[in-house]
């Protein structure tokens, strides 16, 4: 499970002292995103991306979208200042710290609501949709995209497999894969009163290394983020140097064209809330 805490505290701050490779892992997931907002985003009024990260969907939407205002929002200060580091400059664009239920309601009504894999972390995934539904001006889009099952996701369960861990069952507790279940997922939508709910799954590629030393990179992705990081974290002296060469040998396989890649199994749901769109 990843909460807010953790997101408010150590996990954001090493997303954020990470952003450069986790940026380069999700690159693929915006861009298949970044398709289906530009299908959807009407040219002006007011965009929310929620969980914004180091803020790659906002700045995107606000380059696409020059007359639309854009506020990207997470609970990470450390990230939300890379964020605005990399936005330096372009025009309508803000960021702000805190959490999206509590900023919603003062910044309704929106036009657009969009999170690249930041909207899984809801304790109570109804009552966070339905406060962007409540947010959200009559007909406006909401296109986020979320992992599917960590079983699909090769980038975690390769991993998990040389670790020596089983793939535990996708609970469905804030984390990664708490919207992986699409029946659960429409529900929750759909309960939170938002319409025409559609999900399309993708399989993109997620890489975790490059460069001159790819294992080097990759073996340094995975001591920080996800579950492997825990693992590794939980182990020292001789267990831990066995489970990095394990991981080593494993990843070392699958170096191609100078990159190791797996892939990354992901919805991206789509939806609108009540009422018409205003011409
Ligand atoms: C997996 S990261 C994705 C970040 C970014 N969207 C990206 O694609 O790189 C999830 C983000 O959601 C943020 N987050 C989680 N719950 C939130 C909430 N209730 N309000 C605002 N941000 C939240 C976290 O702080 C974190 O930055």
């Amino acid at each position: 499970m990843t909460g807010a805490q953790d997101w408010r505290g150590r996990v954001g701050e090493t997303w954020a002292a990470e952003y450069r490779r986790t940026e380069r892992a999700f690159s693929a997931i915006a861009q298949a995103l970044d398709l289906t907002v530009a299908q959807h985003a009407p040219d002006k009024g007011r965009a929310v991306d929620i969980g914004c990260g180091a803020g790659s969907t906002a700045i995107a939407l606000a380059r696409a979208r020059p007359d639309m205002t854009v506020t990207g929002i997470d609970l990470s200060v450390p990230l939300l200042s890379v964020a605005q580091s990399r936005a330096d400059g372009i025009p309508r664009l803000q960021f702000v710290a805190g959490d999206a239920r509590e900023l919603l309601p003062s910044m309704a009504p929106l036009d657009l609501l969009v999170s690249r894999h930041g909207v899984m972390f809801f304790d109570d995934p109804v009552a966070g949709f339905a406060d962007m539904a409540r947010a959200a001006r009559g007909g406006a889009p909401l296109v986020f995209s979320c992992f599917r099952s960590r079983i699909e996701n090769d980038w975690s369960g390769a991993v998990d497999r040389v670790l020596g861990q089983a793939a535990p069952a996708d609970g469905h507790a804030p984390g990664p894969y708490a919207l992986a279940d699409r029946e659960r997922t429409y529900r929750i939508l759909h309960d939170a009163g938002w319409h025409r709910i559609a999900a399309t799954p993708h399989d993109v590629r997620y890489v975790v290394g490059e460069g001159d030393d790819a294992v080097e990179d990759a073996l340094a992705f995975y001591r920080r983020i996800g579950s492997a990081a825990a693992i590794l974290a939980a182990v020292d002296g001789g267990e831990r140097r066995r489970l990095e060469d394990a991981l080593r040998d494993m990843l070392a396989a699958r170096i191609c064209g100078g990159a190791i890649a797996f892939t990354a199994a992901i919805w991206i749901w789509t939806a609108t809330a009540a009422g018409e769109r205003m011409a």
